[in-house]
């Protein structure tokens, strides 16, 4: 088979330390168990770059990228660059004009792991959460009307579409029936009468199709509580674009760090590239201190692996971060180790 050609977009602060590391796990993998080669594309696009040259995605970029078969990301966002540049000019963007509509985000308590909570055993935290990519409260609809002055009004406007509801609950479907066929949907129609009421309608007919599947409706400030309260008890989360980003740096947290919080934004059509990346930001508070925890990354390449159909590698990551995290010997200061970016990566290989 010839090399899948991936796009890497290492971008800002941290986004290049953890994705190099990321880079080196996945090769190895791939190179033991698929007996293949990966062409990364490495792309530039950053902060620095748009210093450079007054862009942060340049003129061809959109169809450059297109043409690969995959997108690999580190984090966009730099304190010193506006995020009209950043998140508004290429990662937001991105998931709207590649139709990567499922924001997959796994959290899983492995082995070796502590979570903030007390007394919560490996595996008991294990859930997947849907979060809509491509519309929602997150549509850039909206204007201001007198800027500058106090007489400034902001409209913004949230969109959402039976379209859009029905395809992110029914992928949210399939996936609950290769798990434990379980869903909660996270709404907040009590007080959002018409978008959140529609997502409810939406959830109720869908659910139809899909009766060997348990289905929940929990309002969105609940299931904050129970993400702390009861976290067990979600299996499959199908959320909207805020409501998902919200929960899922909770759901990060209670399973030990958003350092191991993995990410897939999924074209399932497979039209376009799906886009893989780590749910953390650029962390300018710790980059270039060679200590952020490459692991989100490594997990988020572990998910293009599988996307590639190079499922052998990607289990293979899988099982070597589990490893190092339950071996406890090489962890970033996020776990409570003292080990760095690299050195994280050294393990992972080695368990390899
Ligand atoms: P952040 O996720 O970058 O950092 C939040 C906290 O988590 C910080 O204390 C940071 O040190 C810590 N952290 C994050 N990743 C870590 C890792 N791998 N290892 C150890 N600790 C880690 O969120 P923020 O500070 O709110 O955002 C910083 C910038 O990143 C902003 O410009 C934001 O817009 C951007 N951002 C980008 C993406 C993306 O590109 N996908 C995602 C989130 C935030
Ligand atoms: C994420 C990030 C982005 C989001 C930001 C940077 C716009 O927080 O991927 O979770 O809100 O989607
Ligand atoms: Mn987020």
């Amino acid at each position: 088979m010839s090399s899948p050609r991936i796009a890497v977009i290492a971008g800002d602060g941290i986004g290049p330390e953890v994705i190099e590391q990321a880079i080196r796990v996945a090769d190895a993998a791939v190179h033991k168990y698929d007996q293949t080669a990966l062409a990364w594309n490495h792309l530039p696009w950053s902060s620095e770059y748009y210093k450079r040259t007054g862009h942060i995605v340049p003129a061809d970029g959109w169809d450059l990228l297109a043409q690969h078969d995959a997108i690999f990301l580190g984090a966009v966002g730099s304190p010193d660059v506006p995020d009209t540049v950043t998140v508004h000019g290429l990662l937001l963007p991105m998931r709207r004009k590649f139709d990567q509509y499922v924001n997959l985000r796994p959290a899983y308590l492995f082995e070796g792991v502590t979570s903030p909570l007390s007394g919560k055993k490996p595996g008991s935290i294990d859930m997947l959460v849907y979060r809509e990519n491509t519309e929602g409260e997150y549509a850039p609809i909206g204007g201001r009307l007198y800027p500058g002055t106090t007489d400034d009004i902001a409209i913004q406007t949230a969109v959402f579409t039976w379209r859009g509801c029905e395809r992110i609950m029914r992928a949210a479907f399939e996936g609950a029936r290769k798990r434990r066929k379980k869903v909660h949907s996270i709404t907040k129609s009590n007080a959002l009468p018409y978008g959140m009421v529609l997502w409810d309608e939406v959830f109720r007919e869908v659910a139809k199709d899909y009766p060997d599947v348990q289905t929940y409706s929990l309002l969105v400030d609940a299931a904050a509580m129970d993400f702390v309260r009861k976290p067990e008890i979600f299996d499959v989360v199908v959320a909207s674009n805020l409501f998902g980003d919200i929960l899922t740096d909770l759901s990060a947290i209670v399973t030990g760090s958003v350092g191991l919080a993995a990410s897939a934004n999924l074209n399932p059509e497979r039209k376009y590239p799906s886009m893989f990346e780590p749910v953390h930001g650029s962390a300018p508070d710790i980059a270039g201190k060679g200590i952020a925890n490459p692991l989100a990354a490594v997990l988020s390449v572990a998910m293009l692996l599988d996307h590639l159909h190079l499922e052998k590698s990607g289990q293979a990551v899988r099982r070597a971060v589990a490893t190092v995290l339950k071996e406890g010997k090489a962890l970033t200061p996020d776990l409570g180790g003292k080990a760095t970016t690299r050195e994280v990566a050294d393990a992972t290989i080695a368990a390899i």
